[in-house]
């Protein structure tokens, strides 16, 4: 089951990251390591939910291997990681996790869904936009794995809470929209 995003990323965000290239794909770095990071601390703050630790850690594997390519693409490119400049866009999603346990489960697999359907979608942006085939291809590949990973977190958070899991998604995908709406359009992935 697919995540229904409830606004469409502005044509001015396109615009400005075919533009601004080189600083997307820096950005687009930090957010894979972000991944990874989040899918392992995902697996540590949750050991004991079924089946969650090795979906977590193939995930944490395939983000780090995106991670791998983007920072092949940066060197190719005469370009350094540098140090990561936040995302505003995840840490306020992020601050909308509820603190009680499975409440928190449920949110934190919610807010990463969200992610990754927002990822799957600018990168298919980039995938459309971009002038080399070899990069078109690229972003059209990765697309497709974020968009199995918004899946995957869908699921999960389905299984956690099926009584309560829709009604929250639609909550944080309205939030989601305000967000993608009200931030500042930059030459970033969010
Ligand atoms: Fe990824
Ligand atoms: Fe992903």
């Amino acid at each position: 089951m697919a995540v229904k995003l409830l606004c469409d990323t502005s044509a001015e965000w396109v615009e400005q990251a075919v533009e601004h290239f080189d600083q997307v794909l820096v950005d687009h770095a930090h957010c894979e390591k972000k991944a990874a990071a989040q899918a392992l601390s995902l697996l540590s703050a949750f050991p004991g939910e079924p089946g969650l630790a090795r979906a977590m850690a193939r995930l944490a594997r395939e983000e780090a291997g995106h991670l791998f390519q983007v920072l092949a693409l940066l060197e190719k490119r005469g370009l350094c990681l540098g140090a990561d400049g936040g995302d505003p866009y995840a840490q306020a999603l992020q601050s909308q996790v509820r603190q009680p346990a499975r409440e928190r489960l449920l949110d934190r697999l919610l807010v990463s869904a969200l992610i990754e359907a927002r990822s799957e979608e600018r990168l298919s942006l980039l995938a459309a936009r971009l002038r080399d085939p070899a990069l078109r291809d690229f972003y059209a590949r990765l697309a497709q794995a974020e968009k199995g990973h918004g899946e995957l977190f869908l699921e999960l958070a389905r299984k956690t809470a099926p009584q309560s899991c829709d009604s929250r998604l639609a909550e944080l995908a309205r939030i989601e929209a305000k967000l993608i709406r009200s931030l500042p359009v930059r030459p970033r992935i969010h």
